[in-house]
């Protein structure tokens, strides 16, 4: 089948949080956005032809998950991800992945307790910790030829010296670096979190855009202890695009764990989906297998053009090569530009806008993350414009 990632699809005027909200956050509404992790391709055409159908019956009452969502779900992981995972082990957050890292915190942590994040990170990770009275503590990626890694020392230091560290914030893929982990990186960090008896959370989220070269391991795959030991965060959210449908699943293979996030979320009556997303789900994970491979080849075709206009028109910044995810880290030290100015020239000059480094938690000055997951057309304006904006300062 042929897919049309080219096609540019208007979405200004539909309530776009990418889109429509760039008066108040950067001061123009002309902007191209390439901040906010949503892409803006049409969701596949399963996933609209799912819904329509669903439409067409005119009651919208409580929808219950049935058979075909939960083997949507394991259908997935075991073909996309050879995860072979366990109906009873599955739970699920409506709204997200955030929303429910927000419940496990407090199932799982005491206030004044340490949960460890590596940053630069996705923020609502560092915002969920602070914001329910835990105490962040920071891991720091080091950065080695481009190549964002774990600093293991670090790691282990920070678990040793904080007050009651029990639980590690993970995100795997990693945003914002893009980076893929190893299986011996996972197996090192599984290690120094068994030994000290640290839960994981591992945000999985973008565990579906890898490029070519590298394959995403679940946490929980790794071994049984890390499958114990953690809870993984999956979503067809961001795979499908329909981030606006708001649906997350976890995979608690502890039952007393899973018991306690279930009445959490029974008490604060969050078990019922979203009719229309429990449809796109299962569209999505059963019928559009073939458009997402189709969709990384083209993400691939981006980030190539990307890496191309740069090392031609921008030398001067460095693009830290993703991966995964559709999210490109961009470093414009060499500018010797504070990033309020390089922001400034982003908005003003080039009508662009992407994310500032201080945006993921860490004094990460001159660094930009930007989304390429857009028709081409598109990120090529985008490029032009911010080559044209900063050629006096290269
Ligand atoms: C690492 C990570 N986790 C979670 C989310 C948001 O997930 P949700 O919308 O399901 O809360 C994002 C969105 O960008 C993300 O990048």
């Amino acid at each position: 089948m042929e897919y049309d990632f080219d096609r540019i699809v208007e979405r200004r005027g539909t309530g776009s949080f990418k889109w429509d909200t760039n008066q108040e956050r950067f001061g123009r509404d002309d902007l191209i956005p390439f901040w906010v992790a949503d892409m803006d391709f049409a969701s596949p055409q399963p996933v609209t032809e799912a819904m329509k159908r669903r439409l067409e019956h005119p009651v919208y009452g409580y929808s219950a998950r049935d058979d075909d969502y939960f083997s949507a779900v394991t259908g997935w992981l075991s073909s996309r991800h050879n995860w072979q995972v366990k109906r009873e082990w599955l739970a699920f957050s409506p709204p997200g992945v955030i929303q429910a890292i927000h419940i496990l915190i407090n199932i799982l942590t005491r206030p004044g307790d340490s949960v460890v994040v590596q940053t630069p990170a996705y923020s609502p990770l560092l915002n969920v910790v602070t914001g329910n009275g835990r105490v962040l503590v920071k891991n720091s990626l080091k950065e080695s030829g481009g190549r964002y890694m774990i600093d293991f020392d670090d790691l282990e230091e920070k678990i040793d010296s904080a007050v009651s560290p029990s639980l590690l914030l993970f995100c795997s893929p990693h945003n914002p670096s893009g980076r893929v982990w190893d299986r011996e990186e996972l197996v090192r960090l599984s290690a120094i979190c068994s030994k000290r008896d640290i839960f994981v959370i591992s945000d999985e989220i973008h565990a579906d855009f890898v490029f070519p070269g590298k394959s995403h391991l679940p946490y929980g795959s790794l071994s049984d202890e890390a499958l114990q030991k953690s809870i993984t965060c999956i979503s067809a959210s961001k795979t499908f695009n329909i981030s606006g449908l708001q649906l997350a699943t976890l995979v608690i293979a502890d039952a007393e764990i899973r018991e306690r996030y279930e009445k959490a979320v029974d008490v604060a009556q969050l078990n019922l989906d979203n009719i229309f997303g429990e449809v796109a789900l299962k569209a999505a994970y059963t019928e559009c297998e073939e458009w997402l491979d189709h969709l990384l080849v083209y993400l691939k075709g981006n980030l190539d053009m990307l890496t191309a206009f740069i090392s031609e028109h921008l030398p001067a910044v460095k693009v830290n090569r993703p991966e995964g995810t559709y999210l490109v880290w961009l470093d414009f030290r060499a500018l010797g530009l504070s990033s309020a100015e390089i922001n400034r020239l982003l908005v003003e000059r080039a009508g662009v806008a992407l994310y500032e480094g201080r945006e993921f938690g860490e004094d990460r000055d001159g660094f930009f993350r930007m989304n390429i997951a857009c028709p081409r057309p598109l990120l090529k304006e985008g490029l032009t414009r911010i080559g044209e904006a900063l050629s006096g300062y290269l």
